[in-house]
């Protein structure tokens, strides 16, 4: 039985996990559910395209955790990480990526960046975190957030991303806002209402999206420059400025200067770890914090608690990442046939982890579909396991606890002031909009 015939028999819908119309009206877990219910993995057809003949949907928590911690069996690099097929030169370009790295390449590539992501290294931006917070918060207040409705996705929420990504690159500040739309459009080519993105995607899911190499002719005609290459450049051009200039103690500084097995990074290296950084610090975790204060207002009682004992953030942000985690899935391929959860992989085959699935699997969650700040322990996938476990998962973490502190500081009254609207994806499970009303303190 395939996906789409089981989702038929069990909830009475057919749904098409591939599909990002199946994620309109929010990501279908009753359908995932009941698909996990009957085997950990599924085979998903997909008809035609880039990712047919379809792939394995990876539900189960313990079949996902097995997937993510093989990398000898289920390569990030061999098909790349996002399902549909790319052609072979940007697929060649994405492999320049962390993401997209196997061992052992990837451990040279992650050893020398490492020691700037633990736990101790990010705790010391604290401050300089909260500082961009409050300024946000204030900014807000000033543009007369009393009464007016505040569009909490890009007004608020992406703000803070785009200034701690920015800093941590050592970006001029006049240049982050750019940086963060471009970041924004990369993400969302499935999604109609970011047109100049769809022209940039072979792949429609442009999490890690490729550089082109530096010989690539501009194109004659006057085509719109699609927002990867365009990054690329800004990128390329950053480097080699920063050549020039003594180091700093961001992290351009160590990319430019480090050792990555053996050799540095050209400008094209560069570009990719910064389109890669850039892309996956700031989408990820404006949708993190704005989901998690849709959460929220869906759960006042919740929301009152935390008002009550801010100690209860920091459980608060891994619950909302992991009932609401900003990204579905990632793919691997299998390198070798092998066996997964009583099912027969053969080499080449797709898989998707769904971190969706994964995440509300009753056999490690109770009460799995409860949105519950108290949860603990709380060991959710959203920032996948093993090999490629987020670089930035601690300052992601620090991102979340901060902002929450200083949005029920700076505001003693919160509501929603219109309905949300989701970015249309099967990969990001993300708002585009979130109008609220905001109080200030
Ligand atoms: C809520 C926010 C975030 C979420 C949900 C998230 C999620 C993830 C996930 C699921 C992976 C694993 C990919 C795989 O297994 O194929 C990953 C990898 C990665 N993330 Fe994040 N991420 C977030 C924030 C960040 C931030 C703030 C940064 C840095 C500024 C970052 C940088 C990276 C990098 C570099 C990798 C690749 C690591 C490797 O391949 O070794 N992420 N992220």
């Amino acid at each position: 039985m395939t996906t789409t015939d089981l989702t038929t028999a069990t909830t009475g819908e057919a749904v098409d996990l591939y599909d990002p119309d199946s994620y309109a009206a929010g990501p279908p877990h009753a359908a995932f559910a009941a698909l996990r219910r009957a085997a950990p993995i599924h085979w998903q057809p997909v008809a035609a395209g880039p990712a047919a003949p379809g792939y394995w949907a990876v539900l189960g928590y313990a079949a996902v955790d097995a997937v993510l911690c093989a990398p000898e069996l289920f390569s990030s690099e061999r098909g790349g990480v996002v399902i549909d097929d790319l052609p072979p030169d940007r697929l060649a370009q994405m492999r320049n990526m962390l993401l997209a790295m196997d061992p052992p390449r990837h451990r040279d590539y992650r050893r020398p960046l490492a020691h700037r992501f633990t736990h101790r290294a990010i705790a010391l931006l604290e401050d300089r975190v909260r500082a961009a917070t409050r300024a946000i918060m204030s900014e807000t207040v000033e543009r007369g957030a009393a009464g007016a409705t505040v569009e909490f996705v890009g007004e608020v929420a992406g703000q803070l991303p785009t200034r701690v990504v920015g800093e941590l690159m050592g970006l001029p500040p006049a240049d982050w806002d750019y940086v963060h739309g471009l970041a924004q459009l990369l993400n969302r080519g499935q999604d109609d209402d970011y047109g100049a993105a769809a022209t940039d995607a072979t792949s429609s899911e442009s999490t890690v999206p490729a550089v082109p190499a530096p010989a690539a002719p501009e194109p004659a005609a006057p085509e719109p420059v699609p927002p990867t290459v365009e990054m690329a450049l800004y990128a390329a051009g950053f480097a080699a400025r920063r050549r020039t200039e003594p180091p700093s103690e961001d992290l351009t500084s160590l990319l430019l200067a480090g050792d990555f097995g053996g050799r540095t990074m050209s400008d094209l290296d560069y570009g990719s770890f910064f389109v890669q950084l850039v892309t996956a610090g700031n989408d990820t975790t404006q949708t993190m914090l704005s989901a998690g204060l849709s959460a929220l207002l869906d759960h006042p009682d919740q929301l009152a608690a935390l008002r009550a004992d801010r100690a209860l953030i920091p459980g608060a942000v891994e619950e909302i990442l992991r009932w609401a985690n900003p990204l579905h899935h990632f793919r691997r391929t299998a390198l070798a046939d092998t066996e997964l959860a009583g099912r027969q992989i053969r080499a080449g085959d797709r898989l998707a982890t769904y971190f969706t699935a994964a995440n509300r699997d009753e056999a490690v969650f109770d009460n799995p579909d409860a949105f519950d700040i108290g949860r603990s322990p709380n060991r959710h996938l959203s920032f996948g396991k093993g090999e490629h476990f987020c670089l930035g998962a601690h300052l992601a973490r620090l991102e979340g606890r901060v902002f929450f502190e200083e949005l029920l500081t700076a505001f003693r009254g919160i509501e929603r002031a219109g309905a949300p609207v989701r970015v249309r994806s099967n990969l990001n499970n993300a708002f585009k909009s979130l109008p609220v009303r905001l109080t200030p303190a």
